[in-house]
């Protein structure tokens, strides 16, 4: 008998159809009424679950009594309680790699973004305001041969530092938990404390997991210890940054500006940063092309697939799970 996969999050048509090829599917349907009710509907008799976007624990899947694998669509997975769903000895898989190139191009063009102002720009003309040559206060400030500091050298910050490096003539500072011999000699990256990076870099990219030791690293005293005139990007999760300080080092001039893709609370359809025109504001799109997004899905139904036909999954979180 087929095992019964149910979707968290929206899945494209070809995933429920690649997925239907060895699985019952169920994907909650909002055409059919509230989908948090079909999912609870559907999940006692789910085997497998995929999906993004979610938090998944104790509360939402202590009725999940055949669950054997959560697939996430997503390299982090900081939405998932990995201790409980580990006690259970339920199998979680991400989708690292296939993510990384699309997440440090969307880095860099917020690099590019926040200090040429395309964005604000864009909007400034559009608005009809292009009626002489700019004005200094319209004018941004250099991106190449300036120093980037990445803050957690995984592959995604090694892939943006690779750009900042060979595309834009940058030094490279890094900090993080351990030290990348080999990405040092490749950038020529300089491992420094999380303070000298700050007090050094002009941009400061933040590509770190969402943890416990991660929550609100950057907050008012870290702002103040960059330097006016540098740039905060952050690809990473939006809890890692102190919005409200951010906010605040944003208004008073602290830092020049920031380029963020994720926010403390997602989605975001309200926030002082709005109104601030040194913030770039993106939602959440780091991995968001359609190529990318097409190896996600792959990855994570191969994940999927594996687990729930008795073989090991490529990617998988909680390995101790796995008998
Ligand atoms: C991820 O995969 O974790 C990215 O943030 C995209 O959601």
């Amino acid at each position: 008998m087929k095992k019964t996969v149910l979707a968290f999050s929206r899945i494209t048509p070809p995933m429920a159809e690649r997925l239907a090829q060895d699985f019952n599917v169920i994907v909650p349907n909002p055409k059919n009424g509230d989908i948090a009710a079909q999912f609870d509907e559907a999940l006692p008799e789910a085997h497998g679950l995929i999906g993004a976007g979610r938090k998944l624990g104790a509360a939402q899947l202590d009725g999940a009594l055949k669950l054997e694998v959560v697939s996430s669509v997503s390299v982090g997975y900081d939405n998932y309680d990995v201790a409980y769903l580990t006690e259970r000895g339920i199998a979680l898989t991400n989708t690292p790699d296939v993510l990384t190139e699309s997440t440090a191009d969307l880095g860099f063009s917020l690099i590019m973004s926040s200090a040429r102002r395309v964005a604000e720009l864009d909007a400034w003309t559009k608005a009809g305001n292009w009626k002489a040559t700019v004005a200094p206060s319209h004018f941004g400030a250099d991106v190449h041969g300036k120093t980037l500091g990445i803050v957690g050298l995984g592959n995604i910050g090694a892939a943006v530092a690779r750009r900042g490096r060979f595309g834009f003539n940058m030094p490279i500072l890094y900090s993080g938990n351990s030290r990348k011999p080999e990405l040092e000699q490749e950038l020529g990256a300089r491992f420094v404390s999380l303070e000298q990076l700050l007090a050094e870099a002009d941009f400061v990219c933040l590509v770190v997991p969402l943890s416990a030791s991660t929550k609100h690293l950057i907050g008012a005293e870290q702002l103040q210890r960059m330097k006016r005139s540098a740039f905060l990007i952050n690809i990473s999760r939006g809890p890692v940054v102190d919005e409200a300080a951010l906010v605040e080092a944003l208004q008073n001039g602290t830092i020049r500006g920031a380029g963020l893709d994720v926010y403390e609370k997602e989605p975001l359809s309200e926030s002082p940063l709005f109104s601030l025109s040194n913030a770039v504001t993106l939602p959440h799109v780091g991995s968001a092309t359609a190529e990318t997004r097409e190896a996600m899905a792959n990855r994570a139904i191969d994940n999927l697939r594996a687990a729930l036909l008795g073989e090991r999954p490529r990617d998988l979180v909680n390995p101790q799970v796995w008998k």
